[in-house]
């Protein structure tokens, strides 16, 4: 039973059967590709940023067929007043001892500037890790302000603001299991 489109969503931007889709085929690439690293001994670790990637993280999971380990991670970026880029606050850090040894896949749900996924991909290789690579549901190409792809993209979108699986406005819309995008009179409020 699908929940019905919430009034404050303008259109739906992708569907759940969409997101279904796109996921099942993410977690198909990622099991051909880590595959010979499990075999070989590789712990391959899902690493979720909070709190947005949540839902995406959870049906992933679900998809992949290797075992993993998850964590999680929380950062903030720093509002758009600085200029200054990769200014990424770690809120809360992955705390384990055995970094050395994994194969950190950071799990996001959307990428935006870079910042924060420019900036956690190189921390986490300063801090060892055998190898980082990073998994995204959705990219806004148009809006990168430094220098970054990600690994596994879901989908590509334009420079709309969207909410819903696990995406925000101001702390609403995550429990959606569409992504949306929001009618404009909703910040207008604001
Ligand atoms: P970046 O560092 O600019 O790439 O920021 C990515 C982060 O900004 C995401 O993890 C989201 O928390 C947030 N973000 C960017 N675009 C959107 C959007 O359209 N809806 C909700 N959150 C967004
Ligand atoms: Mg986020």
């Amino acid at each position: 039973m699908s929940k019905t489109i919430n009034q404050d969503i303008d259109h739906i931007l992708v569907s759940e059967e969409q997101i279904e889709q796109t996921v099942t085929e993410i977690a198909a690439q990622i099991d051909r590709d880590y595959k010979a690293r499990v075999e070989e001994g590789g712990k391959l670790l899902l690493l979720c940023i909070l709190k947005g990637s949540v839902v995406f993280m959870g049906d992933l999971m679900k998809h992949i067929t290797l075992p993993v380990e998850i964590d999680f991670m929380k950062v903030s970026s720093y509002g758009a007043a600085t200029k200054t880029t990769g200014n990424v606050n770690i809120i809360l850090d992955l705390m384990r001892t055995d970094i050395p040894t994994l194969d950190i896949l950071v799990i996001e749900d959307i990428v935006d500037s870079g910042k924060t996924l420019s900036y956690l991909t190189d921390y986490l290789r300063l801090k060892g890790a055998h190898s980082v690579r990073t998994c995204t549901l959705l990219d806004k190409p148009s809006r990168r302000e430094v220098n970054f792809d990600p690994d596994y993209v879901g989908r590509e979108i334009p420079d709309e603001f969207v909410v819903g699986y696990g995406l925000d406005y101001a702390e609403k819309y995550r429990a959606l299991p569409y992504v949306g995008v929001l009618k404009p009179a909703v910040y207008e409020k604001n």
